[in-house]
């Protein structure tokens, strides 16, 4: 069983500092901050340069997926921003012809996770404040979302605040927390009308009252759906959920519950907040970055990577299947990558 049932969690204490905290309470979204400062941007506050190692860079080729050689099992996928011209366009499966609970024959991907980078810059060329580019992206949440959900992809993990994402602007934090809210709240009746079963990974315990309650909620009222897992990342730090898992399994051996000799990936796998969920088949990253930016690092290791130009605000539906069609096209059906190798694979998809 999960450490972490629900996995609404957060073991570490609440290290906001008290005046964030009132800071970020419930507020009508502003009508727009000032521009924030580069190193503040993206998913992670503290931008590391755009470096590509080179195991992570594979060929270059157009994004999409009809005009990409398959990729070769085990390997990751990237396609490089300046050849990341708009990609063909395949017809979006008819998701409406499809029956209730049915899924595409096409779609081989089980989870797929999302860093959804480039709200700001998309701003920034519209000439808009950084916050309507956070808005916009939270109309490209509900989009994917939606579509996600109408092909039965079963599991859909979205990349929507980093622990580091504290540093930015207290201005543009308090935007995103009314983002998060606004999502909960509205969203609420299509989540539980559609089988979605929401959830939650990171230091869930860091987010101010007005959004953790609303999200709570709707994460325990929605733990029966069967149609598709949504995770929300929030205040969400890789390397800190590793910890977290080592520590737990630390905890089984000193109470005698497991055997040192007895730790292995399975083991340690069990004690992650995603445990429940299907391996990573497929992270996509927007706005022509190729940084995993601290996401998902054990759940991903046999993920592709998909990259697009596309900032998050312009990323659709069409996109997000033209990237589910790419890695399925190169995963046969019964030879995926990763099945079985870390990552909470442990039969039933959902
Ligand atoms: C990166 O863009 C995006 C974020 C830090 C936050 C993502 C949030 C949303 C998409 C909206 C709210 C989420 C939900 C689930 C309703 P950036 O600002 O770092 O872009 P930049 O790199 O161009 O500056």
């Amino acid at each position: 069983m999960s450490l972490y049932e629900n996995a609404v969690v957060g073991e570490r204490p609440n290290v906001v500092p008290q005046g964030l905290m009132s800071a970020l309470a419930p507020m009508p979204l502003p009508p727009g901050a000032g521009p924030g400062n580069g190193p503040a941007s993206g998913p992670e506050a503290g931008r590391e340069p755009a470096t590509v190692p080179a195991a992570d860079t594979g060929s270059a080729g157009a994004p999409g997926a009809d005009n990409r050689p398959p990729p070769a099992a085990e390997s990751h996928t990237a396609v490089e921003p300046e050849s990341a011209a708009p990609p063909p366009q395949p017809d979006p499966p008819a998701a409406s012809a499809l029956r209730p609970g049915e899924r595409p024959d096409w779609l081989r991907v089980r989870h797929a996770a999302i860093i959804m980078d480039g709200n700001g810059r998309w701003a920034q060329q519209q000439e808009l404040p950084r916050l309507e580019g956070h808005r916009r992206g939270a109309r490209s949440v509900r989009e994917v979302v939606r579509a996600a959900r109408e092909i039965r992809l079963p599991a859909l993990t979205l990349y929507a605040f980093s622990e580091q994402n504290w540093d930015r602007p207290l201005e543009e934090v308090q935007g995103l927390m009314q983002l998060l809210h606004d999502y909960v709240i509205e969203e609420r009746a299509e989540i539980l009308d559609n089988g979605i079963r929401l959830r939650a990974i990171g230091n869930i315990l860091r987010l101010p009252d007005f959004v953790k309650r609303p999200l709570q909620q709707l994460i325990a009222d929605s733990a029966h759906g069967t149609d598709m897992t949504l995770t929300l990342a929030l205040s969400y730090d890789g390397r800190e959920s590793i910890l977290e898992a080592v520590r737990a399994v630390a905890e089984k051996v000193r109470t005698g519950a497991l055997l040192p000799e007895q730790i292995d990936e399975a083991a340690l796998t069990d004690c992650f907040q995603t445990s429940d969920l299907p391996p990573v088949d497929l992270i996509i990253r927007t706005s022509g970055e190729l940084r995993t930016s601290n996401f998902l690092l054990w759940e991903s290791t046999h993920a592709e990577f998909y990259t697009t130009a596309a900032p998050w605000p312009e990323f659709t539906r069409a996109e997000l299947y033209s990237a589910l069609r790419s890695v399925s096209s190169g995963r046969a059906a019964g030879s995926r990558p990763g099945l079985g190798s870390g990552g909470g694979d442990k039969g039933p998809l959902l």
